[in-house]
């Protein structure tokens, strides 16, 4: 079935009525709906389903590593997603083997098609999770205690789902068996619009992370309170959500969001007691990021004191800027007939595993330029034209 196709399969699984688009997220019904759904698909082309100790699902077409090639994406999205962040490189991955099965190809090198497990971070705060895991990037107690916004752990939700959180961490046997890992995915941006191309190849990802802060006051009446006797931790809040908008519009080139803020208890006529907000920070350049982040916790702090309230701030995850493998993206680039290359501003398995194996990455075209949203979008011709581009590049790599 052609990518497009496995897209329509998959469209009903995990609509978010409440925030619109997808909500499918690490463990949950929807998650699980869909990981039936990939293996049933991978085993309908031949493949071997297994599931490693991180919860990333591996479809090997023939005996398993090593150098084998692997190429794959994540199927979770971000709360109210759009359909193809994921996805689209799940299925286009499907696609490709059937492309090159219909020709009837055959890999000389191992081959397998993997579904990273978490790699939003939409559900447990950290992303790249299945990931980070496997190549221990990420400690596994760390990992297993996170939390969901329900204050449901990791360990908690995978062992009802069927995993063995006591599994978690460092795969060397599952990295070992990755000779190249190639992604697909659909542009997070306007860089294809601009380049007016359906296709690129990945060159960079800019440093990125993420940063809670915790801020305490006391909780009140709205109406019995006086402005002046109280400790409000909402206007600390509000003054971060402004100063990380003015220090990364000084950077020139970064990126400061707060996309999540939770008050405590949340009552329209409560003061709340406490305030907590995720920053994510992300700019070129490695030592930027961290800097905006001081910057901006100094600020913080100043005016939690102001207010008679504390602050704890915690780095939650970061990555350095990711550079793929020079040599690669000449060959794909050279494969797809010159399609061009283009830095990203958005994270990917695939700049985890850069550390470790050659990677590559293949954007498709997005005529919206927006993502973690519903109106991402990809044209069909477009989706095609990057499945049949995937399985080249596979065939190149796996013979
Ligand atoms: C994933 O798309 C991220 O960059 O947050
Ligand atoms: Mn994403
Ligand atoms: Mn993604």
């Amino acid at each position: 079935m052609t990518a497009t196709g496995l897209l329509d399969e998959i469209d009903g699984v995990g609509r978010d009525r409440g925030r619109g688009g997808y909500s499918r997220h690490a463990f949950d019904a929807a998650e699980g709906e869909l990981r039936t759904w990939f293996a049933e698909r991978a085993q309908r082309l031949g493949l071997a389903v297994e599931t490693d100790r991180n919860a990333n699902i591996w479809a090997w077409w023939g005996t398993p590593g090593p150098d084998a090639v692997v190429t794959g994406s994540h199927l979770d999205s971000v709360p109210g997603g759009g359909a193809f962040d994921g996805p689209l490189g799940v299925v286009s991955a499907l696609d490709a083997v059937e492309i090159m099965q219909c020709k009837g190809f055959r890999p000389v090198k191992p081959f397998a098609v993997v579904v990273f497990a978490e790699e939003e971070g939409g559900r447990f705060g950290v992303p790249c999770l299945g990931s980070r895991l496997l190549t221990g990037a990420i400690d596994a107690d760390r990992a297993r205690s996170l939390k969901d916004p329900d204050g449901v752990t990791l360990a908690e939700a995978a062992a009802k789902a069927g995993h063995d959180p006591e599994r978690f961490g460092a795969d060397p046997e599952s990295l070992a068996r990755i000779g190249q890992f190639i992604e697909l995915h659909v542009e997070q941006g306007r860089g294809l619009i601009d380049l007016g191309s359906p296709v690129a190849v990945g060159s960079t990802i800019i440093a990125h992370g993420r940063w809670r802060f915790a801020f305490s006051g006391q909780g009140n009446h709205a109406g019995a309170t006086l402005i002046g006797d109280r400790h409000d931790p909402m206007l600390p809040a509000a003054e971060v959500v402004a100063a990380a908008r003015r220090l990364a519009r000084a950077t020139g080139d970064g990126r400061a969001t707060i996309g999540r803020l939770v008050p405590n208890p949340g009552g329209t006529n409560a003061i709340a007691s406490t305030v907590e907000l995720w920053l994510d920070a992300r700019i070129p350049g490695d030592d930027r990021t961290r800097t905006l982040v001081a910057e901006l916790s100094g600020l913080a702090k100043e005016a939690a004191d102001a207010e008679g309230c504390l602050v704890e701030i915690a780095e939650e995850s970061y990555s350095d800027t990711v550079t793929f493998d020079p040599a690669l993206r000449d060959r794909l680039s050279g494969w797809l007939g010159g399609v061009p290359e283009l830095p990203t501003g958005a994270g990917h398995d695939a700049g985890i595993l850069a550390a470790h194996v050659p990677t590559g990455m293949l954007y498709v075209r997005n005529p919206t330029g927006i993502s973690h949203a519903p109106e991402e979008f990809a044209e069909d011709e477009d989706v095609d034209l990057g499945a049949k581009g995937l399985a080249k590049v596979l065939e190149h790599l796996s013979t």
